[in-house]
């Protein structure tokens, strides 16, 4: 017998309390049975002919997100992460969707101005809020520093992680953590990169940082 499995009472044999299982859910199943009593709009629930209830339909919202200066009305699920939003709804696909649980950093936008996972964030919890994802750091040809600085020190490799990468040293160099390089590394220490190119991106954010007189 496994450790889940019942012990019988005694004087109670293994025969008869599974009678009393199949009598159970017999009476469940019948017409006004337990099963027949309930609610009608219960998700999945199943009723005495069988046949499944409709799902209820998701819960939406409208919001007004700003990407990289723009207003975008939408109407969105309340469950929708941001990093949905961006790449499905907004086609704005330089934002990355590595781990989807804010594991990696591959995600990572500015909403005011702070760097955010967009996986972990709901798209109607920024509302209004100024966001910032890599398609908005150029101005027009011109890339920004910390582009420039990841292409001038070789910074990437497949550039999977790139543009979460540039969001944060963004981030990062606003912030003033970036005294030393143990300190870019602590303060980078969010963003992943799989093909190791942690010395080169080490160096980026550096030559950006002094760059910008930090
Ligand atoms: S995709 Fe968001 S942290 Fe990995
Ligand atoms: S450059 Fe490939 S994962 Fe970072």
């Amino acid at each position: 017998m496994s450790e889940n499995e019942e012990v019988p009472a005694e004087g109670q044999s293994r025969r008869s309390v599974l009678r009393a299982g199949g009598a159970t859910a017999a009476a469940l199943a019948a017409p006004g049975g337990a099963a027949a009593a309930a609610p009608a709009g219960a998700s999945g629930a199943v009723g005495a002919s069988g046949a499944e209830a409709p799902a209820l339909p998701a819960a939406t919202s409208e919001v007004a997100l700003r990407v990289n200066g723009r207003e975008h009305p939408l109407t969105v699920e309340a469950r929708a992460t941001l990093l949905d939003v961006l790449r499905e709804r907004l086609g704005l696909t330089g934002t990355k969707k590595g781990c989807d649980r804010g594991e990696c950093g591959a995600c990572t936008v500015l909403v005011g101005g702070e760097r955010v996972k967009s996986c972990l964030t709901l798209a109607v919890m920024e509302d209004g809020r100024e966001i910032t994802t890599v398609e908005g750091l150029a101005r027009g040809d011109d890339l920004h520093p910390v582009q420039d600085a990841f292409i001038r020190r070789d910074a990437f490799q497949c550039g999977f992680c790139t543009p979460g990468q540039i969001m944060s040293a963004v981030a990062c160099i606003d912030e003033g953590h970036t005294g030393s390089d143990e300190e870019i590394r602590e303060w980078m220490s969010g963003n992943l990169c799989r093909c190791g190119c942690y010395p080169n991106i080490v160096d980026a954010v550096r030559s950006a940082a002094r760059g910008a007189g930090r």
